[in-house]
């Protein structure tokens, strides 16, 4: 008998059981009154997700739908797009931009580092764009912006919109969209809010509802004035939406805002933090520089003489966790470990151990019960 499967990926991650049984409910019929009622909460507890009084629409689509949705609505052939580069979602931006024919202005980030105010202000000093698209956590490295309020600050200075990919950050790490005036914001349901994959959200200023209503939309299923349009005046989507997503979406939202926003992120902090100086008490080398680190994904480095396959076998066949490789250049090279969601101290020295385990049992020298004692450490800080 092998225990339960826990997912210590970085999305998509464990969903609670309430949040599960709202998905079996009997589908409803989109454009009756049911699903408008729902249909209209999930749009007032969105904005406490992103802490915002903005429109924020959700679209049924993975979380690139929404980051290719910013671009469509804002973006015309030869409009220039600031784009740092440090991974594989900051690729992605560039990827977008392109296929609309917009400018990706680019610049790279040194490694194992995230963004910074500086390094933005010194691109808008020589170079004129629209807008500035950042990943806010960078999945891929394991890497976080710290300063993301100055940097959409310089970018108003600048007379560009800012635009930020929060897929993997929101609700795991302080971002206060309204307060820090980010103009397009892009979330989904499988990250820090521990909802089934299937919704991605975006939510747009008043500068950035400006610039939209100014454009002819380049996609029509991710039109947002669209979506605008049809939430006034008739409490439903466009288009058919994944509707038993969105019922468990609104239960993992409630249980956000019953928890409240603070705490949660709290709570990422202090499960990343745990696992980091477990890590380090292991022997094993985390990939982000310390000041870069992510509160929601951590990518440590494989061990020289090992595979990440074998750690990753490993860990899934014998203790029921599953972790995730590295992306691209990383491939390899890192093992990463989601902590997001309902991550708690259990789940966490759940890992742990079973990673202490395996690399012993894959023959790399580790005192066993090093890095579970250095988490627990960090969980009596908290206490
Ligand atoms: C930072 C970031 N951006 C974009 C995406 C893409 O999201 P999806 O796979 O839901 O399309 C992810 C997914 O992991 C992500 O972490």
């Amino acid at each position: 008998m092998r225990t339960s499967k826990l997912l210590m990926i970085p999305g998509p991650t464990n969903v609670p059981p309430r949040v599960m049984e709202a998905l079996v409910r009997p589908i409803i019929n989109h454009r009756g009154p049911e699903f408008e009622a729902l249909y209209a909460e999930v749009f007032e507890n969105l904005k406490y997700f992103f802490q915002t009084s903005w429109d924020v629409i959700p679209f049924t689509s993975s979380g690139t739908g929404a980051m290719e949705c910013v671009v469509s609505n804002t973006i015309s052939p030869r409009d220039r797009v600031l784009i740092p580069l440090y991974g594989n979602f900051t690729n992605r931006i560039k990827e977008i931009v392109e296929a609309y024919g917009g400018e990706a202005v680019t610049f790279k980030v040194p490694e194992r580092e995230a963004v910074t105010a500086k390094q933005i202000e010194e691109e808008l000093s020589r170079e004129k764009v629209k807008m500035v698209y950042v990943v806010f956590n960078e999945t891929s490295t394991g890497v976080a912006v710290k300063d993301l309020k100055e940097i959409a600050r310089i970018a108003h200075e600048h007379g560009a919109l800012i635009a930020v990919d929060a897929i993997s950050g929101l609700g795991g790490d302080e971002l206060l969209v309204e307060e820090w005036q980010i103009d397009f914001c892009v979330a989904a349901s499988q990250k820090c809010l521990a909802a089934p994959p299937g919704m991605s959200m975006v939510s747009v200023s008043d500068r950035g509802w400006e610039v939209v209503n100014s454009m002819k939309p380049r996609s029509h299923y991710f039109n947002l004035k669209l979506y605008k349009k049809f939430f006034v005046e008739r409490r439903q989507p466009p288009f058919t939406p994944v509707v038993p997503v969105f019922a468990a979406v609104n239960e993992a939202l409630k249980m956000l805002k019953e928890e409240g926003i603070e705490n949660r992120i709290k709570r990422h902090r202090m499960c990343a933090e745990a696992f980091y100086k477990a890590f380090e008490a292991i022997g094993l080398k985390c990939y982000a520089k310390p000041e870069f680190r992510s509160n929601t994904v951590i990518a440590v480095e494989v061990p020289s003489g090992l595979k990440d396959t074998d750690i990753r076998r490993v860990m899934r066949e014998d203790f029921g966790i599953s972790i995730a490789g590295g992306m691209a250049d990383l491939r390899g090279k890192v093992v990463r470990i989601g902590s997001m969601g309902i991550v708690d101290k259990s789940m966490v020295l759940r890992t742990v151990s079973a990673l202490e385990c395996t690399l012993r049992q894959l023959g790399f020298k580790v005192d066993l019960g090093s890095g579970v004692e250095a988490a627990l450490q960090v969980f009596s800080k908290y206490s």
